[in-house]
């Protein structure tokens, strides 16, 4: 028995923010964000929604698709850095939103390495056996840590949810192997003080890097290769990025999700919700060999190879 998904679902707010609108607001360009970056638009949640509000939508998809009762639920784990406060936890406010009665709740907090730490715990609960079911849910609201005034950041980011239930599967399906990691040298590199602060460069070269080193590793380490990777679900950071992935892995480009040019970077959910787009497009197939890979602001990264 491995531990798969059983369930997806994402939520995006309807509000639209194109290049075109920014460069109302600041000194930048369509062209410049679309060759830097492969955004041409994100969504804004409004002031008056929050973080636990969008990744509810996103959650209660996932438990319909399940086919499950909230009531089921072992244990919610919400990865994100935009939580609505320190404490409760997004977790402990969806617990109560969902009437999830007996689940366990806590965020996780990898940046937009998150999703792939919450999903690799969810499955050390599940294969012991601990747990049955473990809702996973990458939400942000990053438009309200985002400095508007700061052209280096701003064009990057938007806000969603993408959400999974994790539960037992058979039949060689599920996740079959992670690496997760961090290098807290490269704190300095991205980090949120009221704002979010980053040097571009210094992470746009540990992406790079750290991208296609965890996908192979992964690989490596379930005793597959390349050939064997039908589809790879990267961090929606920047089509740069994303595409040295893919080359590493020597995948044509139709085999690479990408959703960074309608959401812009969401962070923790940028995985979730390309999962969810890709499914809907029919894209991803059962028994498909699926690579997810991360990497986000600690540093941290992290990866998982999974046979849907
Ligand atoms: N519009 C126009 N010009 C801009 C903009 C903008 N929005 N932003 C920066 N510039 C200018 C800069 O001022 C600079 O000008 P200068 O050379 O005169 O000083 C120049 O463009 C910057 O050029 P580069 O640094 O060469 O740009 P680069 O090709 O590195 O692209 C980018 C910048 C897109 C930020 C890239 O470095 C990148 O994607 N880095 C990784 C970012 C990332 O993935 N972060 C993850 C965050 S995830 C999380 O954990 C929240």
């Amino acid at each position: 028995m491995n531990a798969g998904i059983i369930g997806v679902g994402r939520f995006v707010p309807e509000n639209i923010v194109t290049n075109f609108d920014l460069e109302k607001r600041m000194d930048t360009s369509d062209e410049w964000i679309r060759t830097r970056t492969g955004i041409e638009e994100r969504r804004i949640a409004g002031d008056d929604v929050d973080t636990s509000e969008i990744g509810y939508h996103a959650a209660k998809k996932a438990i319909d698709a399940a086919k499950i009762a909230p009531e089921e639920i072992d244990m919610i784990l919400v990865a994100t850095v935009t939580p609505d406060q320190a404490f409760p936890s997004v977790a402990c406010m969806l617990q109560e939103k969902l009437g999830a009665k007996k689940a366990a709740a806590m965020d996780v907090s990898a940046a937009c390495a998150g999703f792939m730490y919450g999903m690799v715990t969810a499955k050390q609960f599940i294969e012991t056996e601990a747990y049955k079911y473990v809702l996973i849910v990458g939400v942000e609201k990053l438009s309200k840590v985002t400095d508007w005034e700061d052209r280096n950041t701003a064009v990057l980011f938007g806000d969603g949810a993408g959400a999974v239930v994790m539960g037992p599967v058979s039949d060689g399906k599920g996740v079959l192997s992670f690496e997760l990691g961090s290098d807290g040298s490269g704190g300095k590199y991205l980090y949120q003080d009221s704002h979010i602060r980053m040097n571009g460069r210094e992470v746009f070269k540990f992406a790079v890097r750290q991208m296609g080193e965890s996908s192979i590793n992964v690989l490596e380490k379930a005793g597959l290769t390349k050939e064997d990777v039908d589809f790879l679900i990267p961090h929606q950071a920047n089509i740069r990025i994303m595409e040295a992935a893919r080359q590493r892995l020597e995948l044509p480009i139709e085999k690479m999700s990408k959703t960074v040019h309608k959401y812009g970077n969401t962070s923790a959910a940028s995985i979730p919700i390309s999962m969810v787009e890709e499914l809907e497009a029919g894209k991803i197939k059962d028994g498909d060999l699926i690579v997810m890979v991360g990497f986000g602001g600690g540093l941290t990264w992290g990866a998982i190879a999974m046979r849907w």
